[in-house]
């Protein structure tokens, strides 16, 4: 590091996002940086998923900036956003029915690919290597995920937790520098939040920036190194788990909401599921 401070890999600065009269974001300035989670909070409606749906490109956002390594990427559509390394997963998400678990992830690598059809027409041989390449990594992506056993059968034959560790596989077969992931662990059993838990520390592990939506604190605080709170569309605070944990206006936001429990991350993990 030279003894600078480290660079941010995505940084918004002022976004907002209207939906008729709805202010469902604003004004949200955040930094994420490589190899960090950083864990996004609040009630519902607070506007985590309108986040979301901004940076990744599904919606172009009203006012504001975000940056990806130096370079405006606000209003760009979502195949540019991903091929340039930001991928995300999605709160209500299933796999692609009939097909593999192998060519589901190989969905994801296609971003990456460099194989158009006019190299697979005139350079049938790099796009076999690409393909053969492609492959390999499906099978050791699966093996990150914990899905080896089942890289061959279809999809059908996954439990809704392991289709959520697919749903990972694949967003990582793009090769992403930013992750970001919209409750991995909602509807998984205590056994599957731990190893989704361990997946997502060795995502971060790989120096890929993780920007975490999750509604239950304990197991968000044990894993996010840094937390960012919405509340109604503004960011009421940006810090370490404990501190979050403790801020008056944090409980404040949740007392209404009978979803979440932020106090919650004190206890043991898994201690009552
Ligand atoms: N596409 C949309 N059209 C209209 N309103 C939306 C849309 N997406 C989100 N909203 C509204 O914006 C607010 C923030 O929603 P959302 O970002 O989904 O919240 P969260 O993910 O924090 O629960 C909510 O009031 C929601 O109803
Ligand atoms: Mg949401």
């Amino acid at each position: 590091m030279n003894g600078s401070a480290p660079t941010p890999l995505l940084t918004t600065r002022g976004l907002g996002k209207t939906f008729g009269g709805l202010a469902a974001l604003v004004g949200l300035d955040l930094d994420l940086y490589p190899g960090e989670i950083l864990g996004l909070i609040g009630p519902n409606g607070a506007g985590k998923t309108t986040t979301f749906n901004l940076i990744a490109g599904a919606l172009p956002p009203d006012a504001g900036t975000i940056e990806l390594a130096g370079e405006l990427i606000a209003g760009r559509p979502p195949h540019e956003i991903a091929r340039r390394g930001i991928i995300r997963t999605f709160q209500h998400n299933m796999p692609f029915a009939g097909m593999s678990v192998t060519d589901n992830i190989l969905v994801g690598a296609h971003t990456s690919m460099q194989t158009g059809l006019v190299s697979l027409v005139f350079n049938p041989g790099r796009a076999r290597r690409e393909e053969d390449a492609a492959r390999a990594r499906a099978r050791e992506l699966a093996a990150f995920v914990g899905l080896s056993e089942y890289i061959d059968g279809e999809v059908g034959a996954l439990s809704f937790g392991q289709g959520r560790l697919l749903e990972v596989a694949r967003a990582l077969a793009s090769e992403p520098r930013a992750i970001l992931l919209d409750e991995p662990a909602a509807g998984l059993t205590a056994s599957e939040c731990d190893r989704i838990s361990e997946i997502i520390r060795g995502i971060a592990g790989r120096g890929i920036a993780v920007l975490l939506i999750e509604h239950d604190m304990r197991f968000l605080m044990p894993l996010a190194k840094r937390v960012v709170v919405l509340n109604f569309g503004r960011k009421i605070a940006d810090g370490p788990p404990a501190e979050i944990r403790d801020n008056p206006a944090v409980i404040e936001a949740y007392l209404g909401d009978v979803s979440g429990t932020v106090g919650a991350g004190k206890e043991d993990p898994h201690a009552s599921a």
